[in-house]
């Protein structure tokens, strides 16, 4: 019998708890109800879809490599911005592909390839904006780089890169 008492009590708080929790959110300003009365976002879903055509207000439009491929590069090869690439591809570049471009880093002997960036077909047949995405969005072996150089950083590499004197590679005799 107390066991009953106890439930029937326990049902009755709970009710005017119920009661009570829907008199608050009532009583609230319209302001306020946003979370009670907005889309129910369940949590692991993903956040709603921008409309379609648009970007946030601070949105960089994504660009894959062949859309990239004719972007201008936005700086002049000055010995400034030389000298800004140069420093940044001995940061981030130079471990693999070696300070001149010629693929002898201290790291590239454990990547099965790591191609040397003076031969031609990279010289004379690469865009800037082509160069430019593999910095950007890296390959197989190669890691992205967006998230370590600016947009600005990244043509300043290019512009370096560029700055390589061309190599031919010695035919076999
Ligand atoms: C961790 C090593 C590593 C780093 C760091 C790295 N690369 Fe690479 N890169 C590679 C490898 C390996 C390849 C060959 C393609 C592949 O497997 O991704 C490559 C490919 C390239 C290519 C294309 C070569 C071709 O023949 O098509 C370019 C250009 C290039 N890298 C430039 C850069 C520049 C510029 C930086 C610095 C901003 C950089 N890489 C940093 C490893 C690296």
């Amino acid at each position: 019998m107390t066991g009953m008492r106890a439930l029937v009590g326990h049902g009755l708080r709970a009710g005017m708890l119920v009661v009570l929790a829907t008199a608050m959110a009532s009583a609230q300003p319209a302001i306020m109800r946003n979370m009670w009365e907005g889309p129910v976002v369940l949590p692991g879903t993903d956040p709603r879809a921008p409309v379609e055509d648009t970007i946030a207000v601070d949105g960089v439009r994504l660009r894959d490599r062949i859309e990239s491929q004719d972007l201008p590069n936005p700086l002049e090869p000055t010995p400034d911005v030389l000298a800004d690439g140069e420093q940044l591809y001995g940061t981030y570049c130079a471990v693999c592909h070696g300070q001149a471009g010629q693929g002898d880093g201290q790291i590239a002997s454990h990547f099965r390839r790591m191609p040397d960036l003076r031969l031609p077909h990279i010289q004379e047949n690469y865009t800037d904006g082509w160069i430019y995405a593999i910095i950007r969005e890296g390959g197989f072996n190669m890691p992205p780089l967006a998230s370590q150089l600016s947009p600005e950083e990244r043509w300043a590499v290019v512009l370096y890169v560029k700055s390589f004197e061309t190599v031919r590679p010695q035919r076999r005799q």
